[in-house]
């Protein structure tokens, strides 16, 4: 009889708050608290079940990847860590894996798919094809949650849909993710600017280990209190007068990390700059409420109220700009079956 098929379907995040550098890189544990939006599209679709060719076997985008592969590699690694996490020797699987957007241009790609490996991997293990089923096996959420962080630290934001918090704590054991609004709190859109989708040359786990190096990085910590509850308050309020511009000052002050050290992490083009100039131009001479937020990519997250969309929309396909529609939306997905298609 053919092996069970299992489906982990998660979505991708934009942090709002970023994580960037780690307190402690062993134990994945960050140096800051970080607080995303779930987005609705960008998702990562994984199907798994039992291999029979006695080991691991990756396919992304349809394609098989060679063992020596570096995305393989981080997922066969991840693969490890969650077999030992459930204290015993588990067999080989037979990973297809894709996204429904471009990866590694700073759509956190590793977001999404580390969380499905971790939902898709347990759950095949267990043989648990829903949630009530993995929380039967004694798996929560949150658990999954801490897993899929060591796969990726932003992972463990995808584990829920709306707004979620990754709170440092006081120490590595302490941290956790969890859920700080639904998503029916506040529509907000994302369209995602596209200035590149090439692959990007320095990987986030690599930028992570240079923040220390940066003279900003102590003064960023310091004031990133200050900045966490102005927003906590803005997102409570559905207020986007007084995120948008706490998103900007976020998302440059990261930049500026990246940019500080030696030698400097350049993840941004000169169009990134000239449409940050237009949006602000924009919002300025028009009145256009749209924020933008970039991550470890040259591309720019636009965020704002659906109302404000077509207006937006209408610009940018006169300036010649290719996007993608996004906006907030639900957790992941899991379930069972050889013919279900994804939706
Ligand atoms: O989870 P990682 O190791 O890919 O790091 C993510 C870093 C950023 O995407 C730049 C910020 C964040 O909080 O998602």
């Amino acid at each position: 009889m053919a092996p069970d098929v299992y489906l982990a379907e998660a979505p991708s995040n934009i942090a709002f708050l970023k994580y960037w550098g780690k307190a402690d890189a062993a134990a994945q544990w960050p140096a800051n608290d970080s607080l995303s939006m779930t987005l609705r599209h960008a998702r990562t679709q994984t199907r798994l079940q039992r291999s029979a060719s006695g080991h691991h076997e990756i396919h992304f985008e349809g394609k098989r990847l060679a063992a020596q592969d570096p995305f393989a590699q981080k997922m066969l690694r991840h693969l490890t860590f969650l077999s030992e996490a459930l204290e015993e020797s588990q067999v080989p699987l037979h990973i297809d894996t894709h996204n429904t957007f471009p990866a590694s241009c700073g759509i956190a790609s590793s977001a999404s798919g580390m969380a499905a490996l971790t939902i898709g991997a347990v759950a095949c293990w267990l043989e648990a094809s829903s949630w009530e089923a993995l929380t039967n096996k004694g798996i929560s959420r949150a658990q999954l949650a801490s897993w899929a962080r060591r796969g990726s630290g932003s992972a463990c934001r995808s584990l829920w849909g709306g707004f979620v918090v990754w709170e440092a704590a006081a120490g590595p054991a302490s941290q956790r993710a969890y859920p700080l609004f639904p998503s029916a709190h506040w529509d907000l859109c994302d369209t995602l600017l596209l200035v590149s989708t090439a692959p990007k040359s320095v990987s986030s786990s690599q930028g992570h280990t240079t923040a220390w190096e940066s003279p900003l990085f102590l003064p960023r910590l310091s004031g990133l209190p200050t900045r966490k509850r102005a927003m906590l308050e803005a997102l409570a309020d559905c207020n986007l007068a007084q995120l948008g511009p706490l998103l900007e000052q976020e998302a440059l002050e990261m930049h500026s990390i990246m940019l500080s050290v030696v030698p400097p992490i350049v993840y941004l083009l000169p169009q990134t700059a000239s449409w940050i100039v237009q949006i602000r131009r924009w919002r300025q001479e028009e009145g256009l409420e749209v924020y933008f937020t970039i991550d470890a990519g040259p591309n720019l997250h636009l965020i704002c109220e659906p109302s404000t969309q077509p207006a937006l929309l209408a610009r940018l396909a006169q300036a010649g700009a290719q996007w993608l529609e996004d906006g907030i939306g639900e957790g992941p997905t899991l379930g069972m079956g050889r013919n279900k298609k994804w939706e």
